[in-house]
């Protein structure tokens, strides 16, 4: 990986210049200026996905100079590194593979020298021997009876990614009930275990760690309740598996070996669902599904290391993105998929990208001095719509969005889907072309006409539509992928190291001490006035409650 500062390219600085008549610009007239503008701005990716990115502020020589900024900074040589398994998450002397876990051709992958697609084949059948059994009822409770129940407890990489995935891919799934306790607010495990019957139930710790205390605590009161109703150790065993790096701590918990699923050190909390971390998606959707899932990802994965940068979604993506939060200062991004299953789809790429590209370090160790990740975050169509979507429209900030929906639903009921479709549509293009015709009398309004300005919605909002035929387990494997390397292609691009996360360590090690503090361990700690004055208010609070 070369470290590039992308503020000294060639490309950057002609990028701030172009940027200078680009802001005077209208998407209006971009269509107006190119009849051909949709073929020109927009992709298809294996004739299930068309993403089009004409609805935003670039022309044909912004494309240009984006893709020279690509080139400076050496992404193809990243890209290359990354599959290959070279060390490029440097501050954690680590290779960055979760592209090995959906390897679905015969080619190996080396660390060390080491075929590591021999361990993770020889994983997934694991996986597949294991949740047949669950699934066709061979799996039994400490009474005997089939498991309906599993419960995942984990947090951030080992929640949100089987979460997603397995609201996104509903409709393939089987009998299961699946479950998720992340938080440590005891609120979270007191809510499941109300809907879950314990003779019935399989909890899956799942911690590449096995040391992360909302996990570990979660884990550790249902353990406890579980021996209180069950006390024998091979009752526990028989409801209790582990997904984890950490052998030791996973078989010092009482998980029998045989039941701990790997998890490598080369695979990113935010990138593991492919990995044994994604056992509660195939417990819910089956093998088969599971494995469509990591064939779609691969073909994902294909296009982007196959394909010229002219077409290559993940990296127009990235390009766009950068130029919108780099030299349009824009300061978030919004992701809206219009389809009800995909409802946690951005706060999974919220993750994702927020705790990639989160960071004001560059790989020179010098301190950026430009925008590095935005702010992630959206909400399922159409409900924002009825909501935030009005500063969008109207407000003062500038928001690039990404539209994505599938065009057959799983759910065609009635005209549901061609009026969701028409909404997407229907935004998408009041975003980009506004309506400032001021005529608002045509509609019907009593307002007086000097109140008309306040109607007047300009457009020229920014936005990517990504048309999927339908969200399947393949379909969604390529979408998560194109997102994965999308933050990929800006963290090399920014110059910083995506796949750490030493802020987020950081908040785990103040909560530790204030625990201690809490606990009265460490009385003599002493914090500054306004967490000692929480503290103090804490305490009486609890005190006046008994
Ligand atoms: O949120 C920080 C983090 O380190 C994530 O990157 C990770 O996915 C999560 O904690 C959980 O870690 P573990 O799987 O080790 O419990």
């Amino acid at each position: 990986m070369k470290n590039i500062n992308p503020t000294e390219t060639k490309s950057w600085k002609k990028l701030q210049e172009h940027f200078k008549d680009m802001k005077k610009v209208h998407i209006k007239e971009l269509f107006f200026d190119d009849k051909n503008r949709f073929n020109n701005f927009s992709t298809i990716f294996n004739n299930k996905m068309v993403v089009d990115f004409s609805k935003n502020l670039i022309t044909n020589y912004t494309i240009k100079l984006l893709l020279n900024l690509a080139k400076e900074t050496f992404v193809s040589n990243a890209i290359e590194e990354m599959f290959s398994g070279k060390i490029i998450n440097l501050t954690e002397n680590r290779a960055v593979l979760h592209t090995a876990l959906r390897n679905r051709s015969s080619k190996p992958i080396y660390i060390n020298q080491k075929n590591i697609m021999l361990e993770i084949n020889k994983n997934l059948e694991k996986m597949k021997i294991f949740s047949k059994k669950v699934i066709s009822g061979e799996w039994k409770g400490y009474t005997g009876k089939i498991i309906t129940d599993i419960v995942n407890i984990g947090i951030g990489g080992s929640h949100l990614g089987p979460e997603m995935v397995t609201e996104a891919l509903k409709p393939y799934k089987n009998k299961l009930n699946i479950h998720f306790i992340s938080n440590i607010d005891g609120t979270h495990v007191t809510e499941v275990f109300k809907k879950i019957n314990l003779e019935q139930t399989l909890f899956i710790i799942s911690s590449k760690t096995f040391l992360t205390q909302e996990t570990m605590t979660n884990a550790n009161t249902i353990k406890k309740w579980f021996m209180t109703s069950t006390p024998k150790k091979i009752n526990f065993q028989k409801h209790f598996i582990a997904v984890s790096m950490n052998i030791k701590l996973a078989v010092d918990f009482g998980i029998h070996k045989n039941n701990i699923f790997p998890v490598w050190s080369w695979v990113g909390g935010r990138y593991s669902l492919w990995s044994s971390v994604g056992l509660p998606i195939m417990l819910s959707i089956g093998y088969k599904n599971f494995v469509n899932l990591l064939k779609g990802a691969y073909d994902m994965d294909q296009h982007f290391l196959k394909t010229k940068f002219n077409k290559n979604i993940p990296v127009l993506l990235a390009l766009i993105g950068i130029w919108y939060n780099n030299f349009f200062k824009s300061e978030t991004e919004a992701i809206f998929p219009y389809d009800q299953y995909m409802h946690k789809f951005s706060l999974y790429f919220q993750q994702g990208n927020m705790e990639s590209n989160g960071k004001s370090i560059d790989r020179n160790k010098k301190l950026v001095k430009w925008k590095t990740g935005p702010i992630v975050w959206g909400e399922s169509g159409t409900n924002g719509q009825h909501s935030f979507y009005q500063l969008i429209h109207q407000g003062t900030r500038l928001i690039p969005c990404d539209f994505i929906i599938p065009a057959i639903s799983h759910n065609s009921i009635n005209d549901h889907h061609i009026k969701l479709i028409s909404h997407f549509l229907g935004q998408t293009y009041a975003l980009a072309f506004g309506d400032d015709s001021n005529n608002f009398s045509k509609k019907g309004t009593n307002l007086n006409d000097s109140f008309h300005i306040f109607k007047n919605c300009v457009g020229n909002k920014p936005t990517n539509s990504i048309l999927i035929k339908k969200i399947t387990p393949s379909t969604l494997g390529s979408l998560i992928a194109l997102y994965e390397h999308k933050i990929f292609v800006q963290g090399i691009i920014l110059n910083i190291f995506s796949f750490d996360q030493w802020g987020v360590e950081l908040g785990k090690d103040s909560s530790k001490k204030i625990l201690q503090q809490l606990l009265d361990i460490k009385r003599k700690n002493s914090f500054d006035s306004s967490t000692s004055g929480l503290i103090k208010f804490y305490e009486f609070f609890k005190k006046s409650n008994k």
